[in-house]
């Protein structure tokens, strides 16, 4: 993931932010009285997680850059390492960890701490972007405007797959992945999704995407999953 580093900071900056927020707030249930963002930085962008919480949601971010939680004043600020995060057991609804991930040294670990700090049930969404090889799809709308709003149909090229066995593999359920484009002109989700899996999601079957050669395009990958 180390290629991905880079591309973070100018990624959560205009023109980019109005997609970034919205597939975020895509795959983040309502409702979350304590909610956490791990790698919080200054918090400019943890006010979104406030659109998804409860009015009177504890929102709390953690992060090792004591001078960045200093200058947070949107958020309460927590200073700690996401391998050892300084909150107790199943105290959270939610975690958000956005364009951090990447940066933490130890991630499984990392993922451990967030599934031990998360209620049963509780959700985890993390967003990380980078510079990956894909094919683009063209679905005819009628396909696209049949799939069912509350599901994501999975990204094709097997984007996310690492995710998948990663957030398994540290115990939670029912992973989701969501990839959007964040450049050029096609629709941000729906260029990326593989046809056999939409044709599962709509009943319709079989149909054909005409593809694009495979090229390297900047993507967010937005991942969910349940505790
Ligand atoms: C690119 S910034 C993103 C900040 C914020 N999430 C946002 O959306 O603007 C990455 C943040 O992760 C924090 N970070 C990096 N490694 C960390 C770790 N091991 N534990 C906690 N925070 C960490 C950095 O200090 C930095 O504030």
């Amino acid at each position: 993931m180390a290629r991905n580093d880079m591309a973070m900071i100018p990624l959560l900056s205009e023109p980019y932010l109005p997609r970034v927020r919205q597939a975020l707030l895509d795959a983040t249930p309502a409702g979350a009285r304590v909610a956490i963002d791990v790698g919080c930085g200054h918090g400019v962008n943890t006010v979104w997680l406030r659109e998804r919480c409860a009015a009177d949601a504890l929102l709390i971010g953690v992060d090792c850059d004591v001078s960045a939680l200093r200058a947070a004043s949107t958020v309460r600020g927590i200073a700690g390492d996401a391998s050892a995060l300084p909150l107790r057991d199943h105290c959270a609804d939610l975690i958000w960890c956005v364009a951090a991930f990447a940066l933490f040294a130890d991630q499984q670990r990392a993922l451990a701490e967030m599934r031990r700090v998360l209620r049963p049930a509780g959700t985890l969404v993390i967003a990380t972007a980078g510079t990956y090889w894909v094919r683009l799809r063209r679905h005819p709308p009628e396909v696209l405007n049949g799939l069912p709003p509350s599901v994501p149909a999975p990204p094709a090229d097997g984007l996310g797959d690492e995710w998948m066995m990663r957030l398994t593999g540290a115990g939670f359920h029912a992973p989701q992945v969501r990839a959007y484009l964040l450049d050029g002109d096609e629709p941000a989700q729906a260029a990326l999704i593989d046809g056999a899996a939409l044709a599962d999601y709509t009943g319709l079957l079989p149909f054909s995407s005409p593809m694009t050669d495979p090229e390297p395009r900047l993507l967010w990958l937005v991942v969910s999953a349940s505790a």
